[in-house]
């Protein structure tokens, strides 16, 4: 990230999930109808504009076809991944999970917006001071209220002990907790990944955590750019933020499993389609066995 400023991938995201609520059409894979209002984007023009943008500077390293290929695969990931902890947590409710840990939240809205879910829980968002600060800040701007159960707790991944800092904003230890850590993991470094894992691992049985990660053979275009991750890594390099650590699955779940996760779960874009789109490939259109989210539990 830029020093002393918010993540520009965290407003990346926010505007690809509420021009997807815009204009995807039936079975939409999210419904983030507060996404926009966060991020400061008042109409579908604004946020179309944000889009076409990025599907240019994509294009800038292929052709305008495989950028547009590119960016819409991009766009279903980053609401996927969303979907997944949605519906995971409609699980976690009625196994009496009551803490919710949102790691490197950015713009998320789901304890804004589905206070349907998060009922019952006490829920931190954890990120960097910059993006935070901005965030609240966009909150207060949109008259989006912080719900009582939400809190904020400011930590730098690179540069704090994660353990300390949960345990300063209030996260306990002993309680089974429901992490997510979206669009995260890449920008840090491999020991930073390892440490932040480390920490997650050490919560109780029941825990469970959602997040999605970059694999060197991820080819999200299906085959048309094959160097994708190159591609991804130049465009975020761009924005601040590049690539800093990527894994094959083997190689995440060996570390998911010496941190302390006993079952790890990947989730193939087949499995997504056929559990949450009714079968619709139309609706994520990724190659079947792509898998980039996982989901495991302690
Ligand atoms: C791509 S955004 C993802 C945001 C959100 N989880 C989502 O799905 O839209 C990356 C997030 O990681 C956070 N981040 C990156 N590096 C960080 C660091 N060293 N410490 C804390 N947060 C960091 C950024 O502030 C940003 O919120």
């Amino acid at each position: 990230m830029i020093k002393g400023e918010p993540s520009r991938t965290a407003l990346l995201t926010a505007v690809q999930r509420g021009h997807h609520n815009l204009t995807a059409p039936e079975p939409k894979i999210l419904r983030d109808d507060l996404a926009l209002a966060i991020a400061g984007l008042d109409s579908l023009e604004a946020a179309q504009g944000y889009i076409d943008n990025m599907i240019e500077v994509f294009a800038a390293l292929s052709d305008p076809e495989t950028a547009t290929i590119f960016m819409k695969r991009i766009d279903g990931s980053v609401c996927m991944r969303s979907r997944v902890v949605e519906e995971e947590l409609a699980l976690a409710k009625p196994r009496g999970i009551k803490q919710l840990v949102i790691l490197g939240a950015g713009l998320d809205s789901t304890a804004y917006r589905r206070t349907d879910l998060t009922e019952g829980m006490n829920v931190f968002e954890v990120d960097h001071p910059a993006t935070q600060a901005w965030k609240e800040e966009r909150l207060e701007a949109a008259n989006i209220k912080v719900p009582e159960n939400t809190k904020f707790v400011a930590f730098d991944f690179e540069h704090q002990t994660l353990a300390q800092a949960l345990e300063a904003g209030g996260i306990k230890p002993d309680v089974p907790t429901f992490f997510t850590w979206l669009g995260v993991h890449m920008y840090l470094t491999d020991e930073a990944v390892k440490a932040t894992l480390g920490v997650l691992g050490k919560f109780p049985k029941g825990s469970e955590i959602v997040m999605d990660f970059i694999s060197p053979s991820y080819v999200l275009a299906g085959g048309i750019a094959e160097d994708s991750v190159a591609q991804l890594s130049k465009v975020v390099s761009q924005m601040g933020e590049p690539i800093k650590s990527q894994y094959y699955e083997d190689e995440l779940e060996a570390i998911l499993n010496e941190a302390g996760f006993s079952e790890v779960k990947y989730l193939s874009a087949k499995w997504l389609v056929e559990n949450y789109l009714g079968g619709n490939k139309d609706a994520f259109d990724m190659p079947e066995e792509a898998t980039s989210i996982l989901y495991a539990v302690i």
